[in-house]
């Protein structure tokens, strides 16, 4: 009898351990989970280009291919750790630069290298997706991407990049971009493009001594030629060179050399060019 009020009430010994157990496995992981992980993780992110980094000498002859000075604005598109931006503003006194990555891990990377490197005020990393940001201000710009990547960014970069911004690539090229000098570094190409201006189409050409002509220019890329129609004669420009705002040709044997801002154009005081010319397109 005595036996059969306490029974159920009393919990046999392995019961006590069994619930002990139980309270361990259910309260453990929640107070990991409210500590340790107060979030779910995040899905990945879906990179267009993996992470390998470029080794440093090639970064040192893509900077000295560059030409970077210490007024230039340097973008690094997927800037992974840091190195290119770091190394144009430690190295070559590069006074502001900045680096694009989709990888919220590599971007944590490059901020620390940077602080390790002593130049954190000098430098950004903005964490987000290069096709979707605007790096029109860059005097530089330095990727190393993948061909189908050059080949989306080619557009942007001719239409958004001011003339004379150079653009260097390692070891992936821009298609039918032809580069304006390429080299082999360490086992992969490196381009160097520099951005043309806009010059196609017609153009009013005066000169000093009030003579008037049509200059009609064709361009694919930096590649130009067309020709100079003069009172009664047609001449094809000869000796073409476009090379960001600078143009060079010949008519007729007379060589012009000029800066393109825009709709005009000025003649540059070059030795052995014709002097004090204007253009103006139409
Ligand atoms: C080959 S690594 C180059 C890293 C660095 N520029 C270098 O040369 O050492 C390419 C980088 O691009 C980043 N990336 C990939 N897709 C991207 C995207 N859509 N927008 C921005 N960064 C991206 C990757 O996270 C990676 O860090």
């Amino acid at each position: 009898m005595r036996a059969r009020i306490l029974g159920p009430c009393r919990t046999p010994r392995w019961g006590m351990s069994f619930v002990a157990a139980l309270l361990v496995i259910w309260l453990v992981p929640v107070q990991a989970a409210s500590f340790e992980d107060p979030l779910p993780p995040l899905p990945p992110v879906r990179l267009d280009v993996p992470y390998v980094p470029t080794p440093q000498g090639v970064v040192r002859r893509m900077l000295e291919m560059a030409d970077v000075q210490p007024d230039d604005y340097l973008v690094d598109l997927g800037s992974g750790d840091g190195r290119i931006v770091i190394s144009a503003v430690r190295d070559w006194q590069v006074k502001r630069a900045h680096g694009i990555d989709l990888d919220p891990v590599r971007v944590s990377e490059a901020r620390a290298n940077a602080r390790l490197a002593g130049i954190e005020d000098r430098v950004t990393f903005e964490e987000g997706d290069l096709f979707e940001k605007d790096f029109s201000e860059a005097t530089v710009l330095t990727m190393f991407l993948l061909p189908r990547v050059n080949l989306r960014l080619l557009p942007v970069i001719q239409e958004t990049l001011a003339p004379g911004t150079r653009v260097v690539s390692h070891a992936f090229d821009m298609g039918a971009w032809e580069p304006d000098y390429r080299e082999m570094v360490e086992g992969n190409y490196v381009y160097l493009w520099i951005v043309p201006a806009r010059v196609a189409g017609d153009w009013r050409v005066t000169t000093e001594e009030g003579d008037e002509f049509t200059l009609t220019l064709y361009q694919t890329h930096q590649a130009i030629h067309g020709s100079a129609v003069k009172p009664g004669r047609v001449f094809t420009l000869e000796e073409t060179l476009l090379r960001g705002d600078q143009i060079r040709f010949s008519i007729d044997g007379q060589k012009y050399a000029g800066r393109i801002d825009g709709d005009t154009m000025q003649a540059l005081d070059d030795d052995g060019v014709v002097k004090s010319w204007h253009a103006r397109r139409f």
